[in-house]
Formats: structure tokens, sequence, C-alpha cells
């Protein structure tokens, strides 16, 4: 750790912020708050390389599109992998969100705050700066997911005492401690929402015979998805093609299935926490015994993932308010003040070695 340069962050032009997802962006404009929520999907036509739709339109494409027209999602596990997709996308969703202000075209002079997963290479950094520039963003600032969800909480991490954010979303499961305005520890898995999707496709593929497409899956986990048994035993009707026979199927599963199906991959965000938990300071694991665990993001949702985290770690865990727009809330406070909490962000081009 080095002194680094604290330059006062001018504001001139409109303050943006983005929570770039996996499966969706949420765009908050300063003084006007979200007013974007749109999918993270892009549709391209393989043959002209078009983008035909973006965001909710193209969702609409998913599973039902002819061979030439591929609906994509340029963001995996949290971190860009087509560039140029994520570019446009971004260009889109920021020129819509000017659309609904009133201030003109100030999009050249727009400073962007967009979150990012724990622990992202430099080159990943990079990444998401040189797109939101090339979309026409003129500053960029970066935020680590839970740190963006603690700070929308207004939780004391400015302060000495440890906070310990768990953000399971689409794409990437964080479990961060937080203390002193920076990550102390933390873990970042590639296992979220998407997989536990997976899962029960596998799994009724495996079981049932039967092939479901990512939008049924998606549908029947948060329909009568549980992360442990509530003694609900609802079920559910899904429709799909039967693998031995090749034509369509009706078939009713239960609840008990779809458990089954997640469990691997629940556990693996159980470990991820308890992980995080062994390498932080004793310090700090006193202070987490008193507040918890803070859970955030969509996947926070599956019913009873709360009380399994709970029961195995032997915390209490709280979910956040309204828990999808928990790091963009974050993200639209720095963006009140941005010199306040310029400890909180990452500018690449602003950090100096030390002097
Ligand atoms: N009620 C629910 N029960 C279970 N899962 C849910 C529920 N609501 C949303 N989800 C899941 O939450 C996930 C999306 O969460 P979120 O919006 O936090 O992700 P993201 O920010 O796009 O992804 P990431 O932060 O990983 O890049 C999806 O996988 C979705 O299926
Ligand atoms: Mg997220």
């Amino acid at each position: 750790m080095g002194i680094t340069f604290k330059r006062k962050i001018r504001h001139r032009g409109q303050e943006i912020g983005i929570d770039l997802g996996t499966t969706k962006a949420l765009v908050y404009v300063r003084n006007k708050g979200i007013v974007i929520n749109e999918p993270t999907v892009v549709a391209i036509n393989n043959k002209t390389n078009q983008i035909l739709a973006i965001g909710r339109e193209a969702v609409e494409m998913i599973g039902k599109t002819p061979p030439h027209i591929n609906a994509i999602r340029p963001l995996v596990n949290g971190v860009i992998s087509d560039f140029e997709v994520t570019e446009k996308m971004l260009r889109y969703f920021l020129e819509k969100s000017e659309k609904k202000n009133f201030l003109g075209n100030l999009f050249n002079w727009s400073r962007l705050v967009v979150s990012i997963p724990c622990g992202g290479t430099e080159v990943e950094k990079r990444a998401v700066e040189d797109a939101a520039k090339s979309a026409g963003a003129k500053e960029v600032f970066l935020i680590e997911e839970p740190v963006a969800v603690a700070l929308g909480m207004r939780l004391p991490i400015q302060e000495s005492s440890g906070v310990f954010v768990v953000d399971i979303g689409g794409g990437t499961t964080e479990a961060a401690v937080i203390s002193l305005g920076g990550i102390v520890v933390y873990r970042s898995l590639r296992v979220a929402g998407d997989k536990l999707n997976d899962d029960i496709i596998y799994y009724l593929k495996e079981k049932y015979k039967i092939a479901i497409g990512e939008r049924t899956a998606e549908m029947v986990k948060i329909a009568i998805g549980s992360a442990m048994d509530l003694g609900t035993n609802q079920d559910a009707k899904i429709k799909g093609r039967d693998l031995t026979k090749g034509l369509p199927k009706e078939l009713k599963i239960k609840e008990a299935d779809i458990r089954e199906a997640i469990t691997p991959s629940l556990n693996k965000i159980i470990d991820a926490v308890q992980g995080t938990l062994e390498e932080t300071p004793p310090e700090l694991v006193s202070d987490i015994i008193s507040s918890g665990i803070y859970l955030s993001g969509g996947t926070s949702l599956l019913r009873g993932l709360d009380k399994l985290i709970s029961d195995n770690i032997g915390l209490p865990v709280k979910i956040v308010e309204d828990p999808i727009t928990a790091v963009i809330r974050g993200i639209g406070l720095a963006l009140e003040d941005l010199n306040q909490y310029q400890d909180f962000l990452i500018n690449i081009n602003r950090e100096k070695p030390p002097v």
C-alpha cells in the first residue's frame, strides 16, 4: 500500500451509474434514479453480423430464433466476453437513458460508475472501462459489487468494523468482508442463478428424459424452487421435448426435484461463504458475529436460501431490501457525491504509483 493522489473529481455534465450484470443491466441517472432495467441480451444476425435487438426484445427471441439469428449474452460470469457487443449494448442503454431526461446531449461529458465483480483482473477492468468509453463516457469509475451493496445500505464500511456481504446474482456469487472502505477478504464464485438453471435442465434430462429451455428452467426455479424443505411441496407443469420419442411432452415436477437438482451448487455457495469467513481476521469475525451476513442479488430470493446459509454457517442472515436493485442503489448514492465516496471507486487512470 502506498500513498495515492486524491484529485478532486470535477462535476461537469451528467453522472450515470450502471450495474452491468450477467443477466441484466440497471442504469441510474443522478437526480433521476433508475431509468433502465433490462436483460443483458443481444440478438445478432450471424450472416450479416447485424444487431437485431437488445434487452427485453432480444430475450423474446431466445430459443425461438432461426439458425442464423443468435441471442447472446455479452457478459459471462460478470465479465465481458464479447467486447464489441458489450460496447454496443452499453451505448444503446446509455442513449436510451439519455432520452429519458431533459438535459440534452451531454453524453460526451458523462461520468460513469460501473459495477464489477470482486477481484477482477486488470485486463477485465480495463475492458469495462474501454467499453464504457467507446460507448460515449468521458470518465469511468469502477466499483466492486459488494461494496456498492454495503454503500447503498449505508452500512458502516468507512469504519473499522467488518461488514459481510454476499451477492448471489445470475453469473457470480461474491462473498466479501469489507472494512475501512475496502474489501479485506473475498471469494468470487462462478456459481449463481444461471448455474441453478443449468442444473435444472440437466437434472430433468437425466431423470425424466425431457429437454427444456433456459427460460422454462428459470420460470420453474422461481415458481417452485427452494433451497431447503419448507414443507410446501409445490409442483409445476412444464413443457418440453421427450428425448426418447422426440415429441412434445408435458410433465408435472415436484419442488423436491428442483431442490435435488440445485443442492450441489448451493453447497458450493455455502463453501464459498464459509471459506471467506475462515480467512477473515478474528477482530472482524467478532463484528460479523453480531451483525451477521447481508444477502443481495436476485438469487438471494430463492426460498429458504437465507435459512440454509444461516443454519450451515451459524450466523444470522438478512436479505437486504430489494436485493435485485441493491448494487445500483449503492452506485446511485456514490453518484450523489463522487468526491466523498472516491475511496470506494476504482479509476484505473487516476491510480498513481506511490510517491
Ligand atoms: N424469486 C427468485 N427466486 C430465485 N431466483 C431468482 C428470483 N428472482 C430472480 N432470481 C434469479 O436471480 C438472478 C439474477 O440476479 P441479479 O439480477 O442479481 O443478477 P446479475 O446482477 O445480472 O448477475 P451478476 O451480478 O452475477 O453479474 C437470475 O439467475 C434469476 O433467475
Ligand atoms: Mg449483479
